[in-house]
């Protein structure tokens, strides 16, 4: 066993409890009364970074801040070594509905080689376990035959739409600091539990509310039942009218830019072993839905979609209560795929829900946020081989390549604006139950985590640094 992998080793419990004391922290970007927690994760991050003898800045944006970290070393390395730039968000989703948690979310609690908490897998326990892979290389004193340069950037505001790192990109002195070869992100999951996966393709996003107004107050239901339009009556109208009985979505336009999934990656979803009952009843479920002619990969990978997330309108407490709205809301995502162009989609929307809308109702569209899909071409990059070699070493298994379904928005501007590699290798598994009640993150992912992404580190030790099957 090498220094480092020994480090690891002897480091588990240590790893752990780090893990836990900043699981403890509410970081929930979307909630304005959490500013100071989001402050005082951030701090723990440089600390952490700090402490493993890294550069650190926090850079200060409108919205939360951002952690930078960098190594400088004492001994530059060889001219053509690669700049890989860990990225990670350590915001996480409000826990909510709480009284579905069973060990509250801010209390990290360990039951079945498992620590639930919010934010254990998404994304606070993936990221960690790179910092702790660099930790174990520059511990045990590798650092002077090193022949790659590392930088972290972890950020806020993944879960509300990353728009301040979004800005720190644009500006010259982001794409200074941000400047790599390669982008390693851990915010996903493995195929199966224990299969190392790289994810190369993600859908992008956007993010919308409707806001519907009727009458200035709540009516009397029978007083002025069927002389007034009723705004959760418009609002159900409008939302039926925005897909079909297959989910197929009915905004203009929408599938006009989509890229189609080629045959090719239509027939390595198919060779994966997967078994959609089982997958479903994991959610419990018997039936799937969506598109006529996708398998259920094709239609969460690799197709677009209209969702709602929320509804609100009306009477919601006990018992019976016969009124006629004010207001009704809904908050929506589509879901996109390479190529539609979020802004093009959200005007689209917008005509259309203007068109729908019925007399006597006024509107708003408030768009949040919106992010490209993206599909990576990852058989020209040099970090596939030594990033594959790495995984098998640690899983025992062979990678598998796949799209995920979910969004991580700043990734397709670092792929475009650094001009550099993505590697999405997650450690999560699909039943980590992310933005749900007890989101949960595998212990033993976790240290499979840290041992694999110090192996990939690893593979640029030496003079020469082409090991690892790197050509
Ligand atoms: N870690 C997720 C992305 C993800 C989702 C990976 C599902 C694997 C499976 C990420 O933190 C996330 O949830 N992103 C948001 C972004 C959105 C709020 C802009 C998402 O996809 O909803
Ligand atoms: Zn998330």
């Amino acid at each position: 066993m090498t220094a480092f992998e020994e480090y690891i080793v002897s480091h588990r419990s240590d790893f752990e409890s780090r893990l836990f004391d900043v699981l403890k922290i509410p970081s929930i970007s979307a909630d304005p009364a959490r500013r100071a927690d989001m402050k005082r994760t951030a701090e723990w991050f440089r600390h952490q970074f700090a402490a493993v003898g890294l550069q650190t800045e926090i850079i200060e944006t409108e919205g939360h801040p951002l952690v930078f970290a960098e190594y400088v070393p004492d001994t530059e390395p060889a001219p053509s070594a690669p700049t890989i730039l860990v990225y990670g968000h350590y915001d996480v989703q409000p826990p909510d509905p709480l009284e579905l948690w069973h060990s509250p979310p801010f209390e990290p609690t360990v039951r079945g080689g498992n620590v639930y908490a919010r934010g254990a897998t998404d994304d606070k326990g993936q990221f960690l376990t790179h910092l702790f892979a660099v930790e174990s290389l520059l511990k045990t004193g590798s650092a002077a035959q090193r022949n790659f340069r590392v930088k972290f950037i972890a950020e806020g505001e993944e879960e509300v739409g990353s728009q301040a790192l979004e800005k720190f990109l644009r500006t010259p002195e982001g794409q200074k600091k941000l400047a790599c070869d390669c982008i390693l992100v851990s915010d996903t999951s493995q195929f199966a539990a224990g299969q190392p996966t790289i994810t190369y393709g993600l859908r992008g996003i956007l993010a919308a509310e409707l806001f519907l107004t009727g009458p200035n107050r709540d009516l009397h239901s029978g007083t002025f039942g069927g002389s007034v339009f009723n705004p959760a009556v418009a609002l159900t109208k409008i939302l039926s009218q925005l897909t079909d009985a297959d989910g197929i979505v009915r905004i203009p336009g929408f599938y006009d830019d989509v890229i189609p999934l080629t045959d090719r990656e239509r027939q390595q979803f198919a060779a994966l072993p997967f078994d959609e009952k089982e997958f479903l009843a994991k959610i419990g479920l018997q039936t799937g839905f969506g598109e006529t002619g996708y398998s259920l990969n094709e239609r969460r990978w690799g197709r677009p979609t209209f969702d709602i997330n929320g509804i609100t309108a009306g009477y919601q407490g006990e018992g019976s209560k016969t009124i006629i709205p004010s207001k009704a809301s809904a908050k929506f995502t589509c879901r996109l795929v390479p190529n539609q162009d979020p802004v093009k989609i959200a005007e689209s929307v917008k005509t259309l829900i203007g068109k729908l809308v019925p007399p006597g109702i006024t509107w708003e569209l408030s768009v949040q946020h919106g992010a490209a899909g993206m599909s990576l071409n990852l058989d020209q990059s040099r970090f596939v081989a030594p990033l594959s070699q790495a995984l098998e070493t640690t899983f025992g298994k062979k990678t598998v390549f796949i799209r995920e379904g979910g969004s991580i928005p700043i990734v397709a501007d670092f792929h475009h604006v650094l001009n550099a590699d993505v590697l999405l290798v997650g450690w999560g598994q699909d039943d980590d139950a992310l933005h749900s009640p007890n989101e949960k993150f595998s212990l033993e992912s976790f240290y499979n985590g840290i041992l694999a992404s110090a192996r990939f580190f690893h593979c640029f030790f030496g003079a020469s640094a082409h090991g690892c099957g790197m050509s």
